[in-house]
C-alpha cells in the first residue's frame, strides 16, 4: 500500500465510541511522500472539501457523517537516532500503535513510558493529545514532532518546547489543528528505570505483582514489566475495554479551578479530591464532581455513564453521537448547578 482511497467510508472500526457514521472519502498513506502526493491530488480536484486527521479515533465523537475527507497515517517505524550511556532518541512514524511502542521500548531497554500503558491510539495522535495517566504526559519524554503542512506539504519539527503542551493540551490541538498531519514523533527515553510511582493506589498493586515475577530478567527491565503490567491491571479494572462497550475513555478534562473556589468547594466537601496544579491553580476530579452529581451508571437512551468510572461516556449498543451529547449536556448541566463549575470534553466533537 502507498495510499488508499475509499469514497463514502463506514467510520465505524475508526472511532472507538462505535459510532455509526461515513466519511465522503477516507485516505490512507504510509510515507511522507505518499501524504504528498495525495494532497496535491486533493488540492487539484477537491479543494473546496474540509480535511480531519485521526488516529485510531479514540479521542472522538462523529455527530453525524464527515462531508470531506478523513486522513490517517500508516506510517510505521521504529528508528534508533542516537545512544548515549544514559538514554536514547527514538524516532517512531504517527501510525505506530502507541502501546505497541510501549512494549517494545521495554523490550529494548528504554524506559520513560511504562505509566501509558494500554492507552489507545496511534503515536501521532498521542502527541497532538499530550495523552497522560498516573502522573506521565507523553511530553514529559518527547524529544521533537515532525510534521507536514495540508496546505502545502512542507515539512515542519517542532522541538519540545515550542509544542505547547500542557494538560491534555498542544500546539496541535490549538493554534494549528486542521494545519499539519503529524508523521513521525522523536522520544528521548532513559536507558535506567526510574519508576513514577506517586500515583495513589500503584505501590500496592506493584507489591501484589512482586511476589510472580516471570525468571531470567534483568531487575531493570523486570521492575519496568512489572509497572506496565501494574498500570494494565488498573487500567482494566476501572476502564471499559472499546471493544467490548463503546467509548473514548475519559470524556471530560478534570477541571482546573482558582485556589478560592476550590477552598469554597472544600468547605461544603472535605472529601473532595484535590490535586495541585501551579500558580494558585487547584484541579478537581472531575469523575468524583459527576458520581456526586448523580450521574455514575445512569443511562440516558443508550448512552450511559460508566459505572466504575463516571468521566467515561460508554455506548450502550446503538448509540448516535446526538445520544452522547445529549448525555453530556445532561452532566454538564447539573455539575453546573450542584458545584458552580463548568466541564469542558476532552473528547473532539465532529
Ligand atoms: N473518582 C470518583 N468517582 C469516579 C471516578 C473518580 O470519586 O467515578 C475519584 C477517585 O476516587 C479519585 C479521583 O476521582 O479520588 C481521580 O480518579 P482517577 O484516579 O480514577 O483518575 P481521573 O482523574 O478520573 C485521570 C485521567 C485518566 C487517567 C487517570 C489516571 C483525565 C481527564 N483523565 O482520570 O485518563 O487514566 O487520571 O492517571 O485527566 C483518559 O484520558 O482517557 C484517561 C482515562
Amino acid at each position: 500500500m502507498r495510499t488508499e482511497l475509499t469514497y463514502d467510508a463506514p467510520l465505524l472500526e475508526l472511532n472507538t465510541f462505535g459510532i455509526q457514521a461515513k466519511a465522503r472519502m477516507l485516505l490512507t498513506y504510509d510515507s511522507e511522500a505518499s501524504l504528498r502526493e495525495a494532497l496535491s491530488d486533493i488540492h487539484l480536484h477537491h479543494s473546496d472539501l474540509p480535511m480531519l486527521h485521526i488516529g485510531c479515533g479514540s479521542n472522538l465523537l462523529f455527530l453525524g457523517d464527515y462531508p470531506g475527507i478523513v486522513l490517517r497515517s500508516a506510517i510505521r517505524g521504529i528508528r534508533l537516532l542516537c545512544e548515549t550511556p544514559s538514554e536514547v532518541l527514538v524516532e517512531v512514524g504517527a501510525g505506530e500503535v502507541c502501546d505497541d511502542f510501549i512494549a517494545q521500548s521495554i523490550r529494548s531497554g528504554w524506559y520513560g513510558m511504562e505509566n501509558l500503558s494500554l492507552i489507545p491510539g496511534q503515536v501521532g495522535a498521542a502527541a497532538v493529545q499530550n495523552i497522560g495517566a498516573y502522573g506521565v504526559e507523553v511530553c514529559d519524554v518527547i524529544h521533537e514532532v515532525k510534521g507536514i503542512s495540508l496546505s502545502d506539504g512542507s515539512e515542519r519539527i517542532w522541538k519540545r518546547d515550542e509544542c505547547g503542551y500542557g494538560y491534555r493540551q498542544s500546539i496541535f490541538k490549538s493554534e494549528l489543528w486542521g494545519k499539519y498531519a503529524i508523521t513521525r514523533v522523536t522520544f528521548r527515553l532513559s536507558k535506567h528505570f526510574t519508576p513514577m510511582l506517586q500515583y495513589g493506589g500503584l505501590r500496592n498493586v506493584l507489591g501484589q505483582l512482586a511476589s510472580d515475577s516471570p525468571q531470567g530478567e534483568s531487575p531493570q527491565a523486570l521492575g519496568a514489566l512489572q509497572l506496565r503490567q501494574a498500570i494494565i491491571s488498573i487500567r482494566r479494572a476501572k476502564l471499559p475495554d472499546p471493544k467490548e462497550q463503546g467509548n473514548a475513555g475519559s470524556f471530560f478534562k478534570n477541571p482546573v479551578v482558582g485556589k478560592e473556589v476550590a477552598e469554597r468547594l472544600l468547605a461544603e466537601w472535605p472529601e473532595m479530591p484535590h490535586y495541585p496544579a501551579g500558580e494558585g491553580k487547584v484541579k478537581l476530579a472531575a469523575g468524583w464532581l459527576i458520581e456526586q452529581a448523580g450521574w455514575k451508571g445512569r443511562s440516558l437512551g443508550p448512552a450511559a455513564v460508566h459505572d466504575r468510572q463516571a468521566l467515561v461516556l460508554v455506548n450502550k449498543g446503538g448509540a448516535t453521537g446526538s445520544d452522547i451529547q445529549r448525555l453530556c449536556d445532561a452532566i454538564r448541566k447539573d455539575v453546573g448547578l450542584r458545584f458552580g463549575i463548568s466541564l469542558e470534553p476532552e473528547v473532539n466533537f465532529i
